[in-house]
């Protein structure tokens, strides 16, 4: 069982807790990957890798989701934890809390979201986070296990009007990267859960306008505990899934012969 994780800011130095540390950047179809770190960790072979490569180089609309997700394929990762950085749109949910969540809103609009523009591939996300990566997540007691998770293109923040919008929507927190990353890793049959570190209010939910300095301050007080955690869920992530994931693709194809007219 190999276990890849894509950290956004500030989670590196989970490869200082790993042994036999090596670092690799591969080429894809979709270009180079960023550089990934290969480690022992619990006696489990660990991919790390940073969504924004090196020194948080790419803003959100720019990250080369694809290879991203295909060099973790190409490295033998079976199941994806992410972390990602969020606003909370629901009150009770405050700065500095850890949310799993269990769905999601996509509201992205100009990025590569498949791997299949040569072929007619639907899979199936009814369920999009990995049941049994969440329910590992949970039992952590460490974290809020559910929520809808709202994917914007940005890289700007929300405007009042659309903050508004998400909530009647149902959305829990507001992110700019979840997305297509964990479609993606669902369309070439890899488990993916996400840990969000609650960074702020959504815009105009908080009096205060909304910068760049909160978020990172936030995340940098969770970081250490969030590299606990993390290490603590690969030790226990089981060697052989028992969750549907692995099968995203049955069923998901589109014979040429049986092609239909109303997909
Ligand atoms: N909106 C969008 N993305 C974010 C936010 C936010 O409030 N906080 C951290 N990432």
């Amino acid at each position: 069982m190999t276990i890849g994780i894509i950290g956004g800011t500030g989670i590196y130095e989970i490869v200082e807790l790993g042994e036999d540390v090596k670092t690799r950047v591969i080429d894809t179809p979709y270009g180079p990957s960023p550089e990934m770190s290969l480690f022992k960790l619990h006696d489990k072979d660990v991919v790390f890798m940073s969504r924004h490569s090196v020194g948080h180089a790419k803003p959100p609309h720019m990250i080369n989701y694809q290879a991203n997700i295909w060099a973790m394929k190409e490295m033998g990762v079976e199941r994806i934890m992410a972390t990602n950085a969020v606003g909370s749109l629901d009150m009770p949910i405050k700065p500095g809390d850890l949310v799993v969540p269990h769905d999601f809103l996509d509201f992205t609009k100009m990025r590569k979201n498949t791997f299949y523009d040569d072929r007619v591939v639907h899979v199936d996300v009814t369920e999009p986070y990995c049941p049994e990566l969440r329910d590992i997540l949970i039992s952590s007691g460490q974290v809020i296990g559910e929520g809808v998770y709202i994917c914007t293109e940005g890289p700007r923040f929300e405007t009042t009007a659309e903050i508004r919008m998400y909530r009647r929507l149902g959305g829990t927190v507001v992110g700019m990267t979840g997305l297509p990353e964990l479609v993606l890793a669902r369309e070439l049959e890899m488990c993916y859960a996400s840990i969000c570190t609650v960074s702020n209010y959504g815009a105009s939910i908080s009096p205060v306008k909304l910068t760049i300095d909160e978020v990172f301050e936030e995340v940098e007080k969770k970081r250490l505990l969030l590299i606990e955690l993390i290490s603590d869920i690969i030790s226990k992530i089981p060697e052989n899934c028992s969750c549907p994931c692995v099968h995203a693709l049955e069923g998901a194809e589109v014979k040429p012969s049986l092609e239909s007219e109303d997909l």
